[in-house]
């Protein structure tokens, strides 16, 4: 071959095999449940994080990562961070069976810990790098993962979800929805929510991820007051006050509200917002600290 048949050759070749999607088959681990795991690294992979971005209902790691809404794939090509997407085998994610809403429990959050981990190895990531997102089912996931793997993860940044724990089955059945949460009716003490976050770990004692959580104020699939119960869990869990120590009107952008719980946890309430907030890429990045 000519030199410059295999310069032309080489060029299309880098075209055709570009960063895309793909699956991994098999993450390890011994979770029972086995959804999906899918990574994307960028073409030129410039950071040593990693970010967890969590579908929604009726979805999955292809769709999500193909909805335009959906900027973590932009995100990781601009700065140049690996992402996980990871795929459920149920209509919603699993948030509502003991196996999930236990550490090392068997569920849907074992089995996104083992992506963690697998990740970490594969990818080389730092292990004190490791970012979670989502939205709706993904956002209630992350509540979830954040409390049953407070270890794994550095921090959160969740749109429109409810608290770890609020969308339990009495039944045990797993992937079931809950409308008393959804509703808005599953109202408690901070106490009570920090009770049952710790409950899905218990006697961890260590550094938990930082919680940045979206919630609209009309929001008609996840009532509003999951924003306010979402706040006390995580309050109450670093031992803080539900009074923001901040709050700055229009921001990030107008008619949002972002409240500052100290500097774990900051609450972003959008005003005229439905279901579900979109994401602000640049807003959870910052939080990321990408
Ligand atoms: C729904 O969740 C609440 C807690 O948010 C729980 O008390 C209730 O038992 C759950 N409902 C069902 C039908 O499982
Ligand atoms: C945290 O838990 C471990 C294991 O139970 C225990 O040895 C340690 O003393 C605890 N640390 C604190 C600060 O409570």
């Amino acid at each position: 071959m000519r030199s410059s048949t295999l310069a032309a050759v080489l060029a299309f070749g880098s075209t055709a095999f570009a960063a895309q999607l793909t699956q991994v088959s098999n993450y390890g681990g011994s979770a029972k449940a086995k959804p999906g795991m899918w990574v994307y690294k960028p073409d030129t992979v410039k950071s040593d994080a990693l970010v967890v971005a969590i579908h929604s209902c009726q979805s999955s790691a292809q769709k999500y990562f193909a909805n335009s809404k959906i900027p973590w794939h932009q995100g990781s090509d601009r700065k140049g961070y690996v992402t996980v997407w990871p795929s459920s085998t149920t209509e919603c994610w699993d948030v509502s069976s003991k196996a999930s809403l236990t550490h090392d429990g068997g569920g849907d959050s074992n089995a996104i810990a083992n992506m963690i981990k697998y990740a970490i190895t594969q990818y080389k990531i730092d292990p004190a790098k490791v970012f979670v997102t989502g939205g709706s089912s993904g956002a209630m996931m992350s509540n979830v993962l954040a409390a049953t793997y407070p270890e794994l993860i550095s921090a959160v940044s969740l749109y429109s979800g409810v608290p770890a724990g609020c969308f339990v089955s009495s039944s045990g059945a797993s992937a079931a929805w809950n409308n008393s949460c959804s509703g808005g009716q599953s109202t408690a003490t901070a106490q009570k929510w920090g009770d049952v976050a710790r409950a899905m770990y218990p006697g961890y004692n260590e550094t938990r991820p930082r919680m940045q959580i979206w919630h609209g104020s009309v929001d008609g699939t996840l009532s509003p007051n999951n924003y306010q119960e979402t706040i006390k869990q995580w309050t109450n869990v670093f031992g803080v006050s539900t009074t923001p120590t901040s709050s700055k009107p229009d921001t990030p952008e107008k008619n949002y509200r972002m409240d500052d719980f100290g500097p774990n946890i900051e609450g972003i309430w959008a005003v005229g917002v439905g279901h579900s907030v979109p994401s602000h890429l640049d807003a959870s990045e910052a939080w990321f600290g990408l």
